[in-house]
């Protein structure tokens, strides 16, 4: 449900971002602004800055910066919505949700009867196995037998359910639960005769938690493998609207602050190999449990780190997984390591049969990246022969193929070209084909024919400084400037239609863009161009936008230019410095607005001046020589004509 813009603004500005980030991070007082370490990146000098005035915050070590609204976002790893929700409760400000439809009414109670239904059955199964005879003998005796103890029982809320075929339903419709609900939400079946049994009955309950806590599912195990029976070996809740096997990982309610700080997530298969993981101290591990790594539970994963690291099983099934996990991984831009068990091994029966000591020394020694694991994979049965190696090739290069980064790609060719003694060009060669291929197939002309040139071209290994528009740094001058004093008013003497001097009030934004625009200039930078867009339509309305719609503006880039430009104030009193001493404030903006738009021009100017300096270069023709020659000059002129000006300005 959308929050109304206006309630959206107000706890904006209800939000002080010194007491959010204080919730957080210990900040110290520094002039008018305070200090921290940062939270986002690992350091021992405080880089964090927050800066009350403007309400926003920057990290310049990492660069991460915004409103109160993006720090918990970033921090917390929560929604925007979920963000203003979160900072509605602390300052005490009530949302106005729209009316609800009755369907939507309806939906919504649904998901809460489910919730509800979840959690009432996730206190009982935990009450079975904990005080019954029967959860003590059997359920509890179970996961002792397996080698797990209280506190990881405890963590994860596991259970037992009884053996006696109706005892959940039976307690279930004695709270008031219908059975038809029950069956719908999988904790019961329907027999023939219309009675209903316990879909889980006598099994060791694992409860599945959705991101924030909430239990949304289950899994349950029996307790001896039973092959006369053929049980299946783990039973699972139905999917329904609050369960989607697809986009749940188990133990993701659990692990996601260590995943955070540890900057990688371990990718398991299992409930049990997740239990004995954290059992061990190792606790940024997830699971994929019961369905086959899907794009979504990676989407899930990269909202708090881009780097996993896929902990199989050893023998053949768990490879094959895993290396159909890889090319998944990688094609969401994410990077990817396995590491491969010994075959006889799951992570489970591993961590049982070594101490932690062991278990982190097989992880460091056995991390593969995915190219020397899928070579060495594939190698094994390839040998010496040829046209078996290049078959691997083939199987790499299309890996490398889904990855959409072309400087990662590169990197990884430059990896296999080493690792199976193959030359760059050959392995780029086959890439490039591929690419083409694909790049083909997503415009729907397989048939056409494409130019054979290289799809990727090598990275620009220019530095950024040179890849900036011409005038960058005056053009962010002139931004900093609309962004701080945008719907300040000065006075500016303008000729009037008879040509008189005339003293004219007018805003700083509308100097600035009037100015530019009179000339025919716009902003190069498309992210300043955009600034100055919102601007220019703004004039055109008698409302200019403040700093405030610039920091929280849903163009990322745009309020990532706000936090950065806001966060250190402009000096308006630089002139002084010059030995020129200007006494009102309202003079000393002028000046800083005329002489920033004429720096800007200067730029302009200047790169005019030198492309037409290139042009004379080449140019034979004495006649366009010419032509050239009087263009520069007119260039030069006006140079210097701003320079003079600018010299004015200073002087004035
Ligand atoms: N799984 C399932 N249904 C099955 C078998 C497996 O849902 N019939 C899921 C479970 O989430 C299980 C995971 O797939 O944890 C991995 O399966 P497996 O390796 O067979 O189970 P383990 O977790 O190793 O369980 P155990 O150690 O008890 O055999
Ligand atoms: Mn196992």
């Amino acid at each position: 449900m959308p929050i109304p813009r206006e309630t959206v603004d107000q706890i904006l500005q209800a939000a002080r971002i010194e007491e959010v980030v204080g919730e957080f991070v210990s900040l110290k007082k520094r002039g008018a602004n305070y200090i921290g370490l940062c939270p986002f990146h690992n350091e021992k000098t405080g880089s964090f800055n927050v800066n009350p005035a403007r309400n926003i915050f920057k990290c310049f070590g990492c660069g991460k910066g915004g409103d109160s609204a993006k720090f918990l976002m970033e921090h917390e790893h929560i929604t925007y919505p979920e963000a203003l929700r979160y900072l509605a409760r602390k300052y005490n400000i009530q949302i106005e949700e729209k009316e609800l439809t009755p369907e939507e009414r309806m939906a919504q109670t649904e998901r809460e009867k489910m919730f509800n239904i979840n959690a009432f059955a996730d206190k009982f199964f935990v009450d079975t196995l904990w005080n019954t005879d029967e959860g003590k003998s059997v359920g509890l005796e179970y996961f002792r037998e397996r080698g797990y103890l209280n506190p990881i029982i405890e963590k994860f809320h596991l259970g037992y359910s009884p053996e006696k075929w109706e005892a959940f339903t039976e307690y279930a419709k004695q709270n008031g639960y219908d059975p038809e609900f029950l069956e719908k939400v999988g904790f019961s079946i329907k027999r023939q005769n219309g009675e209903y049994y316990d879909r889980y009955h006598g099994r060791v309950m694992f409860p599945i938690h959705n991101l924030t806590g909430k239990v949304i599912g289950f899994g349950g195990r029996i307790l001896q493998s039973d092959p006369e029976k053929k049980l299946a070996k783990y039973q699972n809740s139905p999917e329904s609207e609050i369960y989607q096997k697809k986009e749940t990982l188990y133990g993701i309610y659990f692990a996601k602050s260590a995943i955070v700080n540890k900057d990688e997530c371990i990718l398991v298969e299992g409930y049990f190999d997740v239990l004995r993981m954290h059992q061990l101290g190792i606790e940024n591990v997830v699971a994929s449990s019961g369905t086959s790594l899907t794009t979504e539970q990676i989407r899930l994963i990269k909202r708090y780190t881009k780097n996993i690291t896929m902990l199989y099983d050893g023998d053949a099934a768990g490879i094959h997984a895993a290396l159909r996990g890889t090319d998944m991984i990688l094609a969401e831009g994410m990077n990817v390591r396995v590491v491969v068990l010994p075959p006889e091994h799951d992570p489970d029966s591993f961590g049982k049969a070594y101490p932690i000591e062991e278990v982190e020394r097989y992880l460091k020694a056995n991390v593969k990246d995915f190219i020397r694991f899928k070579t060495e994979l594939l190698l094994k049965d390839a040998a010496n022969d040829p046209i078996k190696k290049g078959q691997v090739v083939r199987n790499v290069v299309e890996t490398i193929s889904v990855v959409p980064d072309p400087i990662f790609r590169i990197a990884y060719v430059k990896e296999t070209s080493r690792l199976m003694d193959m030359p760059e060009e050959t392995l780029m060669m086959e890439l490039n084909k591929l690419l083409r291929a694909k790049f083909k197939k997503s415009l729907g002309v397989e048939g056409e024919v494409i130019p054979d040139e290289p799809v990727t071209t090598p990275p620009q290994e220019k530095p950024e400084e040179e890849l900036l528009p011409v005038g960058y740094y005056q053009e962010r001058e002139l931004v900093k400037l609309l962004l701080i004093y945008g719907s300040e008013k000065i006075v500016d003497i303008r000729k009037n239609e008879e040509g008189q001097e005339v003293e004219e009030e007018l805003s700083v934004a509308q100097m600035i863009i009037d100015d530019l625009l009179n000339d025919e200039i716009v902003f190069l930078d498309p992210v300043n161009r955009k600034v100055f867009d919102i601007y220019d339509q703004a004039l055109n309305t008698d409302k200019l936008p403040d700093d405030q719609y610039f920091i929280s503006n849903e163009d990322e880039q745009v309020s990532q230019l706000a936090t950065d430009l806001l966060i250190s104030p402009y000096k308006l009193d630089q002139w002084e410095k010059h030995g020129i001493f200007v006494k009102k404030e309202e003079d000393m903006l002028k000046m800083a607005v005329q002489s920033a738009i004429l720096r800007y021009k200067d730029q302009i100017i200047d790169a005019r001046r030198k492309e037409i300096q290139d042009q004379l270069k080449l140019e034979q023709d004495v006649d366009n020589q010419l032509i050239l020659l009087k263009q520069k000059k007119r260039w030069d002129d006006l140079r210097v004509q701003i320079n003079k000006l600018l010299g004015i300005v200073i002087a004035k």
